[in-house]
């Protein structure tokens, strides 16, 4: 009696409190006292056995009932737990100055230190690299892998380039420069041995579009057999803060494992502009990658096999960092061509069409003053297009003169534009 009393006793608040579970038995003092016998007894004490033996198999059920909620309970509260997690901020480690502490810089450039000691160790590789940040305390809770990819994305990567000398016109002293500063270092490099004497780690080309920047790059790369890098400087501030510099590291690293290799960096200035004080986010992103350009520079002096040419169209906004001695030390400006050059330039561009043999490049060069190479590669093209047209299998003069008409009229129009632009901008 004792042991099941207890027993009841000992079930949880819950269960007992909840739905009765058998029908309640007549306690012994409720049966009247005539009616008290031994048989009425053992009956008593029957039933509560009964009762008993239902109870501890119905208390059986809602304790594996209980343990079911239990783990219900437990998933829902971790997944009401990932509901509350903040999403992490991305940004970029700047420096590491130990004792576990970082500087990073979040996506809008703003920098920060942080003490990221009981969080992920950081390692002088890192720098550069992305790392997630809590939004709280910006402690660095992970460093994340690398953009894939970003080496295919911004650079163009020629084993050898087919373009050589021949297929450029003119610029007959600016070549004569190129093989001297470029290619005779890297296929004669004894000779500057020899002398002493440095040769430069770098040359930069300047000139307005379309004067054969590009093109004299790739046959130097043709003529020295080294693989043609090239990279844009526009392409490289537009990446992701931190990812500019990284690019530019990616690259000469790149270079050191090729045998011979031209590095060209298209749009210097758009990387290498004056340095200023401003200390926006995007222009302390582009000086940031202009730094690392200038140490990879520096450290790329004692190489002979690699090179780097870089073309600008803005010389005057060039930082003068960049064109101290040891690094674009030679400049060598690339002109518009003039009569002669533009008559060796169409004939360059037509060599492999059916001309009819009315054409007359002399004219033609006389009448293209201004003219830069890529115009007057658009010229031969264009007048293709009119000789198509007409339904005839060789290209004649009246072709280009037609073509050169659309052409000046162009050209006429976009300058009345700038024009009114202008006007329209100070009135
Ligand atoms: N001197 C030249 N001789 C032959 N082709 C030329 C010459 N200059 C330019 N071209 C032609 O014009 C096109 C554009 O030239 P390129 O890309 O080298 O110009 P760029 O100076 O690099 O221009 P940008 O400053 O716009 O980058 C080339 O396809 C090339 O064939
Ligand atoms: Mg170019």
């Amino acid at each position: 009696m004792s042991e099941t009393d207890s027993e009841t006793q000992n079930q949880p608040k819950e269960e007992t409190a909840s739905t009765p579970i058998v029908s309640p038995v007549p306690s012994m003092e409720a049966i009247p006292a005539g009616k008290k016998s031994s048989t009425n007894f053992y009956d008593y004490v029957f039933n509560l056995e009964e009762q008993l033996r239902v109870m501890q198999n119905q208390r059986l059920a809602m304790e594996e009932k209980a343990q079911q909620m239990d783990a219900e309970l437990k998933r829902l509260r971790e997944e009401l737990n990932r509901f509350k997690v903040p999403p992490l901020m991305v940004g970029a480690v700047q420096d590491i100055l130990g004792n576990g502490r970082a500087i990073v810089r979040n996506s809008n450039g703003v920098e920060f230190l942080v003490t990221n000691e009981t969080m992920v160790p950081l390692e002088t590789p890192d720098v550069g690299k992305r790392v997630a940040m809590s939004q709280k305390n910006l402690a660095i809770l992970e460093v994340l892998p690398d953009i894939k990819d970003t080496r295919a994305r911004a650079m163009e990567l020629v084993e050898k380039p087919t373009e050589s000398f021949d297929m450029v016109g003119g610029l007959g002293n600016e070549i004569q420069l190129l093989r001297e500063s470029v290619i005779l270092p890297m296929t004669h490099p004894q000779k500057f041995e020899k002398l002493g004497i440095q040769s430069p780690s770098g040359v930069l080309l300047h000139g307005a579009p379309g004067t054969g920047k590009t093109l004299l790059a790739k046959a130097i790369a043709n003529e020295t057999d080294a693989t043609f890098i090239g990279l844009v400087g526009s392409e490289l501030i537009h990446k992701y803060i931190g990812e500019g510099a990284r690019l530019v590291r990616d690259v000469f690293a790149l270079a050191r494992e090729k045998k011979n290799a031209i590095i060209f960096i298209d749009e210097l200035d758009s990387i290498g502009t004056f340095r200023t004080d401003d200390t926006s986010g995007g222009d302390r992103e582009v000086q940031r990658t202009l730094i690392q350009l200038l140490a990879e520079i520096d450290g790329f002096k004692d190489r002979k096999n690699i090179k780097i040419i870089a073309a600008t169209n803005r010389i005057d906004v060039i930082d003068p960092a960049l064109l101290r001695p040891g690094r674009f030390d030679r400049i060598v400006e690339v002109p518009l061509p003039d009569e002669k050059s533009r008559k060796m330039i169409l004939g360059i561009h037509a060599k492999k069409m059916h001309l009819h043999k009315d054409v007359d490049f002399t004219a033609l060069a006389k009448r293209t003053e201004g003219f830069s190479g890529a115009d007057l590669k658009s010229l031969c093209t264009e007048a293709g297009m009119h000789a198509l047209r007409s339904d005839v299998d060789k290209i004649g003069h009246t072709h280009f003169e037609s073509a050169l008409q659309k052409i000046l009229v162009k050209r006429e129009q976009s300058a009345q534009e700038e024009v009114n632009a202008k006007d329209k901008m100070y009135s």
